[in-house]
């Protein structure tokens, strides 16, 4: 993959796939600004990175407060001069139906995984917009693609996420700048049996980077307003159906 020269945002960075996005863009020598509320959590990655020869800066960032966003973002553009490369990655998912979801709850979710997309873009498209570049790559998830039970705000609000990637790509186009989402689903530590998706295993931080990194390069850049699953095909038709395989497969 290639990137020139290029300086990264990420939210959420000290969390499972944020680590993994880290040390991918680590491999092309991006220069890597690592937010997250947990401080601990980007010092510490940021301390190793660094031991590997990768520039990254640790940033404490709650992406539901405005005013932390736009400081985070004026200090780091202070710095850096540019970002080319945001990725609205901070999320959480906890279980509530439509019957047992408090309207503060609703708020909430709606809020940290939706609002605060909106947000942190505001916050990055003036310098992107300046220098005529920019990738946005948006998590969004199979909840918000077809839906889950148990999950009726952060379902909602997934799905707010792909329609806004979609809308700011039509509507930044033109100023050089591409936005994508990226969903994924049944993201584990590691690589286990699992027989609700058709590849039949859970997926992992590594591969979900690997999705993010190839649509914040160089050469993604005939690609917006996309939504890519990274699911396994969970999201595909369902399994059990009469069909069985041949002696061909
Ligand atoms: N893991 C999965 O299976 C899965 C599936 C679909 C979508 N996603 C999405 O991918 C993204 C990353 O998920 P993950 O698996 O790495 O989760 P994770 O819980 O490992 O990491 C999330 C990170 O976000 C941070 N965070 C939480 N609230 C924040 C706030 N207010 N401000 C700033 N940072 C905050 C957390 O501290 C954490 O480091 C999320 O948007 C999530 O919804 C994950």
């Amino acid at each position: 993959m290639k990137f020139e020269e290029r300086t990264a945002f990420i939210t959420g960075a000290a969390g499972r796939i944020g680590r993994a996005l880290a040390h991918e863009f680590g491999k092309y020598g991006v220069k890597l600004y690592l937010a997250d509320i947990n401080l601990a959590g980007v010092e510490k990655l940021c301390s190793a990175l660094n031991e590997d020869g990768i520039e990254a800066h640790p940033i404490q960032l709650n992406v539901m407060e405005p005013r932390q966003i736009a400081e985070s973002a004026e200090a780091v553009l202070a710095e850096a001069g540019r970002v080319d490369i945001l990725v609205n990655n901070a999320g959480k998912w906890p279980r509530g139906s439509i019957l047992d979801t408090s309207d503060a709850q609703w708020q909430e979710i709606i809020e940290l995984n939706l609002t605060s997309v909106f947000r942190v873009s505001q916050a990055f498209l003036p310098n992107m917009r300046k220098n005529a570049y920019g990738r946005i790559i948006n998590l969004g998830s199979i909840a918000g693609e077809v839906g889950l039970p148990g999950l009726c705000a952060y379902s909602a609000a997934k799905a707010g996420v792909i329609m806004l990637t979609k809308t700011m790509a039509m509507e930044l186009a033109i100023c050089g700048i591409t936005v994508n989402c990226v969903s994924p689903g049944m993201i584990a530590d590691a690589k286990q049996p699992h027989n609700g998706t058709w590849l039949g295993r859970t997926g992992t931080g590594d591969e979900v980077a690997r999705a993010i990194a190839f649509l914040a390069s160089d050469e993604s850049d005939y690609i917006t307003g996309a939504d890519f699953p990274v699911d396994g095909g969970r999201i595909l038709g369902p399994k059990g159906s009469d069909w069985k395989p041949t002696e061909k497969n």
